[in-house]
């Protein structure tokens, strides 16, 4: 199948730069990759279930219009859940959030999609561990 992206400027000579470090014969081969990855990681975010621990580390820009209070309205919607935060002012723009969570997997989850899917959130990366038990 053919498909047409419409991406914006500077991310795709990001991605082309990655794809010739990496060696890649194509652009093509290059998005099928990373639709691939795509794919894997959504799937392992997922298959998240019982009793977790969860590291949810987000970029963002605080300048963004509304993003530091709708961070703030997660944090207390998964109040009973968030163990701990940790702030780091990255730079003039960007502020880099790390939230450690101890609850059920879906609400572990839920808590980093809502955060994913805020403007001004760059980059969302989510790190489940069980609690030991099943191990
Ligand atoms: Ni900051």
């Amino acid at each position: 199948m053919r498909i047409g992206v419409s991406l914006p400027e500077k991310l795709l000579t990001r991605f082309d730069n990655i794809i010739l470090q990496r060696g890649y014969s194509s652009r093509s081969e290059g998005i099928r990759d990373a639709i691939r990855n795509y794919i894997v990681h959504y799937e392992w975010m997922t298959d998240v279930h019982g009793e977790r621990v969860g590291v949810i580390t987000l970029v963002y820009a605080h300048s963004q219009r509304g993003l530091v209070d709708n961070l703030t309205d997660i944090r207390h919607e998964f109040g009973s859940i968030i163990q701990s935060s940790l702030h780091v002012h990255l730079d003039h723009d960007n502020c880099l959030e790390v939230v450690v969570l101890k609850g059920d997997g879906l609400d572990v989850r839920k808590a980093a999609e809502k955060m994913m899917s805020l403007k001004g959130v760059k980059h969302v990366k989510l790190t489940t561990t069980s609690m030991g038990k099943e191990l």
